[in-house]
């Protein structure tokens, strides 16, 4: 834990979800912390509240797009502290649409009004604050530069993942696929400029470098360091100049994003979202791959790719892959069943189930959903023994039930709600290899949690 011994921090945006917080911990740790934000009232008493917890806060309302109100801020300060050691510069806005605006909320109806409005504060903001409250911090450390009394102080701004990298929209749409609005433009432009215009103060209040004092190394202040950089826009799915690449080494891992829009390589750099998985961490995932016993796979479009050849004289012909073969076998060799449950009748299915040796075929099932609880009866497993593997609408409802306290995977080229909604999205698409890669997906967690290899 930090002390900081009386020091006086200032955090702009006090009141709001993460300022109130930080004002706290800054107090925790022996600050003397001045608390502002828009409401002059409510600051005093947040204020007066940290105060009792044993530091020593002010607080005073402030508009930080507004120079007097600022001045009068940093009056209000030095009559009670007399400097400013350390400023938090958290204050900003984010667009907040109520109920549903996927209109208002598009780029291309985004209002110019409320552009102003975020940049100002967000950007203006910052720079007023950094300008008359840090001004001050650095005239307080020439005054004091040479002597014993030397001081320096710390300027924090607040920026976002969102100024590295464009946001990803479909983290603000519904389950059902419907998306209430749209993360708008101002915000991440903001924070893009709060990390540019972070650089500059730097070189204007920051050190200067005295007899026996170390520089600080260029960016390494300036900026997020390469290796979170790096990681930010590698865990993005949109890159942070839309570049189109795969996560490495995270294969398998649960919540892993696929990958990203603008493919360079695509005709006309096409969107291209190939899908993301559901939140599980690998721990979980491990754990319950460990427990499974049976999985079910529809098979229409997960065992075949969804083509059905049909003669003159009306016969059908589905293509089965022989390396889904392998997957069935090598689950079998480690003591998991495969069985497949689709709506169609057994005559094309029954031939292949039966050179397969699956222990379970359930044929004709329009709502397998409907069909789970007879499922479970017949193998005589649980609920948590299940993994399923489906690419269509019709798989939803089986999807969610089992993805509860089971497994759940679809091919690379499900439907795309069908992909949002399971643990694993293969990259392999139906019919040519997305059961071989889901058997070794759960063989790979099996051996991750110490179970069977
Ligand atoms: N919450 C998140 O998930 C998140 C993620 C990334 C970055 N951030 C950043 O963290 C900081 C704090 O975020 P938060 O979630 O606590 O936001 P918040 O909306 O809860 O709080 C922001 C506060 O700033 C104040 N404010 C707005 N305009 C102001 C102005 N002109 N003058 C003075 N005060 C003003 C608001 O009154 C509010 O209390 C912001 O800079 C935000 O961009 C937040």
């Amino acid at each position: 834990m930090i002390t900081l011994d009386g020091k006086v921090c200032v955090v702009t945006g006090a009141l709001g979800l993460i300022g109130n917080p930080l004002a706290r911990a800054l107090a925790e740790a022996g600050g003397r912390v001045v608390l502002t934000d828009l409401d002059h009232g409510a600051c005093v008493d947040r204020a007066q509240s940290l105060g009792g917890g044993g530091g020593d806060a002010l607080g005073h309302g402030a508009d930080i797009t507004k120079p007097e109100s600022l001045a009068s801020l940093l009056a209000a300060i030095l009559d009670r502290f007399g400097q400013i050691d350390v400023l938090v510069n958290n204050a900003a806005i984010d667009d907040k649409f109520g109920g549903s605006a996927p209109h208002e909320s598009m780029f291309e109806h985004y209002e110019l009004e409320r552009w102003r409005k975020i940049l100002d504060a967000n950007v203006t903001g910052t720079f007023l604050c950094c300008q008359v409250l840090g001004g001050a911090m650095a005239e307080r450390s020439k005054r004091t530069a040479g002597t014993a009394q030397r001081t320096g102080g710390s300027i924090i701004n607040i920026a976002s993942t969102y100024g590295i990298v464009a946001p990803d929209q479909s983290l603000y749409r519904k389950p059902d696929g419907s998306q209430p609005f749209f993360k708008a433009p101002a915000y991440p432009t903001s924070k893009a400029a709060v990390l540019g215009f972070t650089r500059y103060p730097r070189r204007v209040l920051g050190r200067r470098r005295h007899p026996g004092q170390r520089p600080v190394a260029r960016r390494r202040r300036e900026r997020p360091g390469r290796t979170l950089r790096c990681q930010l826009s590698r865990a993005h799915p949109l890159g942070p100049d839309g570049d189109s690449r795969r996560l490495r080494r995270r294969h398998g891992v649960p919540r892993q994003r696929r990958l990203v829009v603008h493919d360079r390589r695509q005709p006309c750099r096409r969107r291209r979202v190939h899908g993301m998985v559901s939140p599980l961490s690998l721990a979980e995932a491990a754990a319950r791959a460990a427990r499974i016993a049976l999985v079910l796979a529809d098979n229409d479009g997960v065992m075949t790719d969804g083509t059905v050849y049909v003669s003159a004289n009306g016969e059908e012909m589905k293509v089965y892959n022989v390396r889904d073969g392998m997957g069935v076998e090598r689950l079998r060799e480690r003591g998991i069943a495969t069985a497949i449950v689709t709506r169609e009748p057994p005559a094309l299915i029954a031939r292949r189930a039966a050179k397969l040796e699956l222990r379970h075929l359930w044929t004709s099932v329009r709502n397998k959903h409907a069909h789970l609880d007879r499922i479970l009866e017949e193998a005589n497993v649980s609920l948590d023994q299940l993994a399923y593997i489906g690419d269509d609408l019709n798989d939803l409802e089986i999807i969610a039930a089992i993805g509860e306290v089971g497994l759940t995977a679809a091919p690379a080229d499900a439907m795309p709600r069908v992909r949002e909604s399971v643990h694993y999205v293969c990259t392999a698409p139906g019919g040519r290899g997305a059961f071989r890669e889901l058997a070794e997906w759960l063989l790979r967690l099996r051996s991750n949690s110490g179970g069977q290899r």
